[in-house]
């Protein structure tokens, strides 16, 4: 226990560090030219941008400091040095280290969405190295209605790092394009933190506690240092947390899901954002015209967020873009609006983010309602993610069986 309390002692000295920090730096970013106007403020002041980088910098050094405590008694007693834990260690903080650096790249020079597919791919390759080097376990138990087709359990090979891979793609962008109102980055990462620390908790007193242990060892400093930024990026946001935030929580997410070997228990705090993705698709793939911004649109005079649209013609969408227009409006998921003008047939459709998606049902709001109706909806599928694996999981899989398929 002693690596713990440990570690959440240097976590609570991260908090302060950080706090005290991001306030002095603020200065120094807006005259690096990195900064962004906050587009649903009617003052246009700068706003410093890619704080994340402080957090990430801070979590960075916590986490270097604390390398040698949970192999204190290894090295001091002459005991058999656990090589393989110390190189997951190791290699989890350079992905997540190469992601910070990545991320503030993208910051600086504004990368392509193809650059953004691409990093976080190389980034975890270190990662499946040290997997394929220390577990190389590519079996999956087959959830009981499907043994029937399947058998028991099946081999996934090389696919199971195709996966690993596109989980670490996934959790980098899914928070990424979930944003634009102030906290809402820095408040979903600490709910999917906090979310995961509490299944790592439940977990200590099982067969997996080493992994889960190994988890909470890199959650409780990121808890730490991004509750500081929330503190600033909260409503109304002196600094905003930029792409290398984004970066960095996706990466730290991914890697210990990968390396704590419950990857699909963590998709499941994913929720909120696997349904932004889904609901976003049309868009991000170009099936439907994507602005450069989604966020709600700020109306001047009622101080409110509404929905922001996009307009286009139909006969300039490919069939695909005419599809999912179709099934969108036969789902009633889009407010959708018809403008007739020289015979000419123009479209006006809400952008498809969820931030839109519940602007749908609830009507104009105050920003930072918007930013907690948002954060709760996080919390609900929290609960939902821990309801599913606890209670209903035993339908699907016999209870012995949780661990290694979890
Ligand atoms: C992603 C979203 C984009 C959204 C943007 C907001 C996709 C495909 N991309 O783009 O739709 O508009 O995030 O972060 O979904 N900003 C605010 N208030 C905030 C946070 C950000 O006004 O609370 C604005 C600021 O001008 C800031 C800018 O957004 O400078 C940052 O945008 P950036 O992170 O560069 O956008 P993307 O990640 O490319
Ligand atoms: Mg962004």
């Amino acid at each position: 226990m002693f690596p713990l309390i440990f570690n959440a002692i240097i976590s609570i000295f991260s908090y302060l560090v950080t706090v005290r920090l991001i306030p002095r730096l603020k200065d120094m970013f807006i005259k690096a030219n990195l900064y962004g106007i906050d587009l649903s403020k009617t003052r246009k002041d700068k706003v410093p941008e890619a704080i994340g980088v402080v957090t990430g910098c801070i979590y960075l050094i916590t986490l270097f400091l604390f390398i040698p405590v949970p192999f204190g008694n290894s090295i001091f007693q002459n005991a058999d040095f656990p090589h393989h834990e110390f190189v997951e260690l190791v290699t989890a903080l350079l992905s997540i280290c190469c992601m910070v650096l990545l991320g503030f790249a993208d910051d600086v020079l504004d990368l392509k969405w193809r650059h953004k597919l691409l990093l976080p791919t190389i980034a975890s390759l270190p990662l499946l190295m040290v997997y394929y080097v220390n577990f190389n376990s590519t079996t999956i138990i087959v959830p009981k209605p499907f043994r029937h087709w399947f058998g028991f359990s099946l081999d996934l090979g090389l696919l199971y790092y195709v996966y690993m891979g596109m989980l670490a793609v996934f959790c980098t962008n899914a928070i990424n394009i979930l944003a634009g109102v102030n906290g809402l980055e820095a408040g979903q990462s600490v709910i999917i933190a906090i979310s995961i620390s509490l299944f790592n908790l439940f977990e200590l007193t099982g067969d997996a506690w080493k992994a889960h242990k190994f988890s909470l060892y890199f959650m409780l400093p990121y808890i730490a240092t991004t509750m500081a930024l929330l503190k600033y990026n909260w409503y109304p946001s002196r600094v905003f947390v930029g792409d290398t935030f984004c970066y960095f929580s996706g990466m730290t997410f991914a890697v210990v899901g990968i390396l704590g070997h419950f990857s699909k228990t963590m998709l499941l705090f994913f929720l909120p954002q696997i349904l932004n993705f889904l609901y976003s698709v049309p868009q991000l793939f170009h099936f439907l015209p994507c602005p450069r911004h989604r966020i709600p649109r700020y109306n001047t005079t009622t101080d409110k967020l509404e929905l922001s649209t996009t307009m286009f013609k139909t006969s300039d969408l490919n069939l695909l873009g005419r599809l999912c227009l179709t099934v969108l409006r036969t789902l009633r998921l889009i407010h959708w609006k018809e403008h007739i003008k020289d015979k000419a047939v123009t479209v006006e459709c809400n952008n498809l983010t969820l931030i839109n998606f519940v602007l749908l049902f609830t009507g104009p709001v105050h920003e930072a309602t918007l930013t907690k109706i948002l954060l709760l909806i996080q919390v609900v599928c929290s609960i939902l993610a821990f309801t599913i694996r606890y209670p209903l999981a035993s339908l699907f899989y016999d209870p012995e069986y949780f661990t290694p398929v979890s």
